[in-house]
């Protein structure tokens, strides 16, 4: 059940020129969060941004009952939300979001990440090493500047790829790519993944002619964020063409198999 509070700043850290890392004081979300669920933030009690911005949760502190975001600013909300100070309360509603990241009976996992879609992959990365699965986790980066979490992955990996589209940093290329030659020697048995839309589009067409599992979570336009706006539709895969159906993100995911989403 989503609960709504004031949760204090406790640290803030900024990674990059654009993206910060918030610790916010949260044990009622906390203690009902999985990985793949999201918060969504109201920035300001101003009329002005009035919709609340969805935001991923990257990590789960649940002994302590704090949570863990980042996020890149965008436009007027994260900016806002940017400039807010340790101290301060940020009004947050979570955990949102039925369909999480699923981990029951596996063995061999890859992870795949680009951008700032790799930020929900920390928490599940986590909790799958926690458990004793083998993860293989592959992070694309459009260049150097936007490279961020190598030493958070590396720790909840145990085989960690990073690409940079440019070549500036580490392997250049796309992750998927590298993924892709693992999945050949490596009996990967699922495939979870977040970025950018064409890389989950090829991931989606990689694992149904690979005949693997794969769960991926998307990051559509939300307005409410809790089903009743429809701003977050995304077509079912199966649905006749002629009378449509769609899903929620914001209700149905953010994560779904792959094959039951048109992306
Ligand atoms: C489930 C989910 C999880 C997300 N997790 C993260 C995260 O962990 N870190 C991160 O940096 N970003 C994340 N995003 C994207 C983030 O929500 C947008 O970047 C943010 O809402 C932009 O708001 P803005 O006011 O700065 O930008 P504006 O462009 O001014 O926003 C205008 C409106 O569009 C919506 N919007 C704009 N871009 C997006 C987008 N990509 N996704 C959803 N709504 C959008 C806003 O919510 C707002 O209603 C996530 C999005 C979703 C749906
Ligand atoms: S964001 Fe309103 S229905 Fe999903």
């Amino acid at each position: 059940m989503a609960k709504q509070i004031q949760a204090k700043l406790l640290e803030k850290k900024q990674l990059t020129k654009d993206i910060y890392h918030f610790k916010v004081k949260a044990d009622d979300i906390v203690k009902e969060s999985k990985p793949g669920n999201f918060v969504e933030i109201r920035v300001t009690e101003q009329t002005e941004p009035f919709l609340r911005r969805p935001i991923s949760i990257y990590n789960l502190d649940n002994e302590n009952g704090i949570l863990e975001f980042i996020f890149q600013v965008k436009g007027k909300g994260t900016e806002i939300l940017a400039k807010k100070e340790v101290g301060e309360d940020i009004d947050i509603m979570g955990p949102l979001g039925f369909g999480t990241f699923k981990l029951e009976g596996r063995k061999n996992i890859a992870i795949l990440g680009g951008g700032i879609g790799i930020f929900p992959l920390y928490e599940l990365a986590k909790q799958a090493k926690q458990n004793g699965i083998q993860v293989n986790t592959y992070l694309g980066f459009r260049n150097k500047e936007y490279v961020v979490l190598e030493n958070e992955f590396q720790n909840v990996s145990d085989k960690l790829t990073i690409t940079t589209d440019d070549g500036t940093y580490k392997q250049k290329g796309f992750a998927i790519d590298f993924l892709k030659q693992d999945i050949e020697n490596n009996k990967i048995d699922c495939i979870y993944a977040c970025g950018p839309l064409p890389m989950l589009r090829a991931v989606r067409e990689l694992a149904i002619q690979k005949n693997l599992d794969c769960q991926i979570s998307l990051e559509e336009r939300m307005g409410c964020g809790i089903g009743l706006c429809l701003g977050c539709a995304v077509k079912k895969a199966e649905s006749p063409k002629d009378a449509p159906e769609y899903y929620h993100v914001c209700k149905g995911g953010p994560v779904f198999q792959a094959k039951d989403v048109e992306i």
